[in-house]
Formats: structure tokens, sequence, C-alpha cells
């Protein structure tokens, strides 16, 4: 048989070199920053962040504060329901290491809990309602990040989100927009009715939205620690709940719930030293592979058109092995280092035209499945502030990026009676069918299919960016898209662009599947757009941006600390 023009036959590498220094910095820093920063997609979130730190707190304190207030403020995006991915890196001992406090498949959870009687997958089922919920991560991560590198009680840390939901805030236009794009959910779920919309309907903005509920647990989590979520009375809701309401959840679910440290996936582009996140996240493997591509493309040379081709042409070829590879690291085998090695990159991309496009459907003929299906009743939703993220950095150079998550707007809408916690519903990040896309358009096959306590593959990128010139912490929401624009933005860094610049670039993006580039308003000219097609490229103009990248820049060079809130959101950014 031929090989593919993706490679998809290369032979497996025979040598694995190891690429980096798993785990640690390859400078530890001699001083601190100048100044502290935090930037979040919240202005409350980032208020309890600053607060925190002039409590006496470190970044690690300040990121329990942040993380626990997005949880109330953006209920639409993050919360106790969901789970994500936390980035550290501690100065005292130049130690980077990764929190995966990524939901879990309930122990009952089978790999045909989402399709029909005709085995057909019924995306709803994996996006409505609680049976779309997997076990939650993020108290876990909150009280691990808390007691293992915090200098504060949880209860100081979590006072200004127990605040917030108890005393209430002001909705603002994104929340307004989300709770009107899933109203219909969160009707179905009387307690989130009750708890997010005013008479059945989206609150209008400036309304004072209170969480007592959410303010009780939140008071649990920080005077029981784990055991006030996981065991006793707020776990024995959870469950009663999600069962009455057609889920699978036991009470062992939340008892054996851990989140667990990881060495995350590092690399080096044009001098950077490049940390993220490692599987069950796609986003650093993916983040190394299309940077060792681009390396061997020379594509730092590249203008304009030959530039977005090249880039595509890399994104087409990592998300195809995303779809193919990727999974929980725990229940499968994930080729980390052959996906992450430069020589490899190289044979991915050595059918490379820099004339026209290769078609991704010639790229799998003999692997997979795969098709651009979409369901008629998946409509994206407005933006991307689904998933959240924010950046912290200490005057000590400890510093946080932290991605979370509870997948869909407004997750599966269900909020369990008495606890306050709306559930997320990342089941639907699962393979629910080999082949059948997700409500990203992402496509999946074994390695990430549906199986008791299995971590679903997620696309979270909290990102570290490392040289002589300075240390770089960013990140952002979109789902699918995130890899991809978390990569245009460290292409911005290493080229020494200014941070307000990573978080503003306009934005392409291709995932292999569907075979399209989306772009931004304004991102590709009408000669780009025509130059493209000409070369074979599907074109999607969106209407609407994308995005909501935090970042901070501590340029060393220069001693100074800048951070950048995205524009498209309405986040803050603060540098001390
Ligand atoms: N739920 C989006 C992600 O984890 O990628």
């Amino acid at each position: 048989m031929p090989p593919s023009p993706l490679g998809c036959r290369l032979a497996p590498l025979g040598i694995f070199l190891a690429i980096c220094l798993i785990g640690q910095s390859p400078a530890a820093e001699q001083t601190g920053p100048p100044r502290a920063a935090v930037a979040s997609a919240h202005p409350a979130a980032t208020r309890a962040g600053i607060d925190i730190l002039a409590a006496g707190g470190n970044a690690f304190d300040a990121a329990v504060a942040v993380g626990a207030a997005l949880a109330v403020v953006e209920p639409y995006s993050s919360g106790l329901g969901g789970g994500g991915f936390w980035l550290l890196h501690r100065a005292a001992d130049a130690r980077t290491l990764m929190i995966d406090a990524r939901e879990r498949a309930p122990l009952a959870a089978h790999r045909a809990m989402y399709l029909d009687d005709q085995g057909q997958f019924v995306p709803e089922r994996a996006l409505d309602g609680p049976l779309a919920a997997g076990i939650p991560g993020l108290p876990a991560a909150l009280t691990h990040l808390s007691t293992r590198y915090g200098r504060l009680p949880l209860g100081t840390t979590l006072a200004p989100a127990i605040a917030l939901a108890r005393d209430g805030f002001a909705v603002d236009r994104v929340y307004r927009d989300y709770a009107a794009f899933r109203r219909d959910t969160l009707r179905a779920s009387p307690a989130a009715a009750a708890q997010f919309l005013v008479d059945g309907e989206p609150p209008p903005p400036g309304h004072l939205l209170r969480q007592p509920d959410l303010a009780a647990t939140l008071d649990a989590l920080a005077r029981e620690g784990q055991a006030g979520f996981y065991a006793g009375p707020i776990a024995e809701r959870l469950v009663t709940a999600v069962r009455a309401g057609g889920g699978i959840w036991t009470a062992d679910d939340l008892r054996d719930y851990q989140a667990i440290e990881r060495a995350p996936i590092s690399g080096t582009y044009r001098g950077w030293h490049l940390v993220s996140a490692a599987p069950p996240s796609s986003g650093g493997v993916l983040l190394i592979a299309m940077l060792n591509m681009l390396d061997t493309l020379d594509a730092a040379a590249l203008t304009g058109t030959e530039r977005t081709h090249a880039l595509v042409e890399v994104m087409r070829r990592a998300y195809r092995d995303r779809a193919r590879s990727l999974g929980d690291p725990d229940q499968t085998a994930v080729p980390v280092e052959q996906l992450t090695h430069p020589l490899y990159a190289a044979g991915l991309i050595r059918d490379f035209d820099p004339r026209r496009a290769t078609p991704s459907r010639l790229a799998d003929l003999d692997c997979a499945p795969w098709t651009e299906r979409r369901p008629a009743d998946q409509i994206p939703p407005p933006e991307s502030h689904h998933t959240t993220h924010f950046s912290i950095l200490d005057r000590d150079g400890n510093r946080v990026a932290a991605t979370l998550s509870i997948n869909y707007p407004f997750g599966s809408g269900f909020v369990a009676p008495g606890t306050g916690v709306l559930l997320n519903d990342e089941m639907d990040d699962f393979s629910a069918q080999p082949g059948v896309p997700n409500v990203y358009g992402l496509v999946g096959g074994e390695a990430n299919a549906i199986a008791p306590g299995r971590r679903m593959l997620s696309s979270m990128s909290p990102t570290f960016l490392e040289s002589e010139q300075g240390i770089a912490i960013l990140g952002t929401p979109g789902g699918s898209r995130i890899i991809t624009m978390v990569l245009q933005s460290v292409l911005a860094v290493t080229e020494g662009a200014p941070v307000t610049d990573w978080v503003t670039r306009p934005r392409i993006h291709h995932q292999f599947l569907p075979d399209r580039i989306q772009f931004e308003p304004d991102a590709l000219s009408a000669a780009d757009q025509a130059a493209l097609a000409a070369k074979g490229h599907r074109l999607e103009p969106l209407q609407r941006p994308f995005g909501n990248m935090q970042a901070i820049f501590w340029d060393r060079a220069h001693g100074r600390v800048q951070a950048a809130s995205d524009p498209r959101g309405i986040g803050s950014a603060w540098v001390e």
C-alpha cells in the first residue's frame, strides 16, 4: 500500500531521543521579577488574585483564589462541577509540573452510553443533563494546590469566591449571551434555572446574581478540604440528584477522584523553551509537533499567504495525529516521544507542497473512517468564552498558567439541588462513536473511546515559554481552537512581538477535519483568501472573533513585567 500524503504509513522511528528536560526549567531564575501580575477573563477574579497576593499569598494561593472566583462569576466557562489543567513553576527549586484535574468518566460509563438503538451517536445525550457529566476535578485541584504549594489557608484563599457567591456579582453581557444560548437546557434543571435565570429568562446586565448554595459548598471545601466536596452531604446530594436525573455517578466515583501531578510536555523552538499541558490534554504534544514541523519548513522566514499555507498544513497534520493517537495516558499507550520528536515531524511534513493544499481526505485513507458530518442540531456557540484561562506571576518568580472548563457554555446545564454546583458536559470530549465528530467537529478513535474511570482528551494548553529574553505565561479558552491559538501566540512571542500583540493578533484555525480554514474577521485579506483558495484550501470565514487569551511577560532583558487580557473578552490584566 502506498504511503499516505501525511506519512500515515511512516515506519516507527527506531530511536527516540528525549528532547527536553521534563519537569525542569533550563535556567533557574537568578532573581525574582520586579513586579507581580495577574491576567484573567473576569475583573472580579483578577481582583481576587491581587488581594490574595497583597495578603501575603504566593502565586499558587492567588491561583486558588482566581480559579474559585471564576467558578462563581463565569459559570458558563468553568466551575466546581468541572476540571482543568494547571501548569506550575516553583521558583525555589525551579520545578515545573502540571496538575491534571481533568474530569473522569464515571465507573459505570461504557462506550455505547450515547448511542441510540441503531448504534448512532445522539449528541444531546453527551451535552445536556447529568448523563453528560464527568466526575469533577476542580475542587480536588484547589485543595491540592493550596495544601501542597500555597502559604495561606484555604479559608483565606477561597474567601473572595465565597463572598462573590454569597453577596452576588453584576451580570455582564457575556453571561447574558451564554445564558440565552443555553436557556432551554438550564430550564430543564429546576435548580439551574433558579440559580442562573430569572423567571426562566437570562437576567439583564447589571442584575446582582447571588448563589447561596454555591457559597455554602465553597465554605465546606474551605473548612473540610477535599472531603468537603467528595464525601459527606455535598457528595450525597450530587450522587442522588445525578442518578435521579438519569446519570450514573456513584459515591465511589467521587470518593476515588484525585488530582494527579504529571510532568508537562516540553520542547524548544528558535531558542525558546516551551512547556505545556501533557496528556490527557493534547495541547503540549500538538504544540511541539507543530513547532517542529514549522522549524523543518523554516517557516519563520515566510510571510503572507505562504506563511498561512505552512501554518495550515502543520495544523492539519498535528490534528490528524490527535485524532489517531491521543487519549488518557493512564489507560492507553500515548506515543508522546514519537509525536514530539523532530525527526517524526520532518517525516510528517516531507510531503508539504508550497503550491497546493494536502486534502485531509487523502491523509487517512488507510487509517480511519472519519467523517465531516456535523449533526444538524449542533449550533456552534456565539464566542469562545466556554472554558477559561488565567496567568499569574509573583515577586518570587513562581508562576501559574491554568486553563479550566466545564466544556460547552454552562456545561450540562444541570445543578444538583442544594449544592449550587453546575455540572460539566465534558463527556462529549470523548470519541463517543469512532470517526464521528463531537460538538467541536473533532474526530477520534480507540485511544479516546469512553471507558470507566478514563479521562477524556482535552485541547486545553496552559503554556510557559522561557529564553534569555524573558518568561511568557499564556493560554486561552476556545474548544478545539485552543491549541492553534496558543501556537499563533507562541510564534508572536518568538518573533519578539509585544504582549498586547499575543492577545490581539487575528487568528486562523485548521483541525484536519472539517477540512477548512476557519478565520476571524480581518485575519485574511481578500487577496489572501483568493491565493489560499487557488492552492486548494476551503475557507470558512467566521462572523465573530474567537478566543480569550490571558498573558504575562516577564521581560528579563529590560527588567519589566507586562500583562494583557484579550480584548475579545471582558477580562482584566494587572501588573503590581
Ligand atoms: N472541553 C474542551 C477541552 O477540554 O478541550
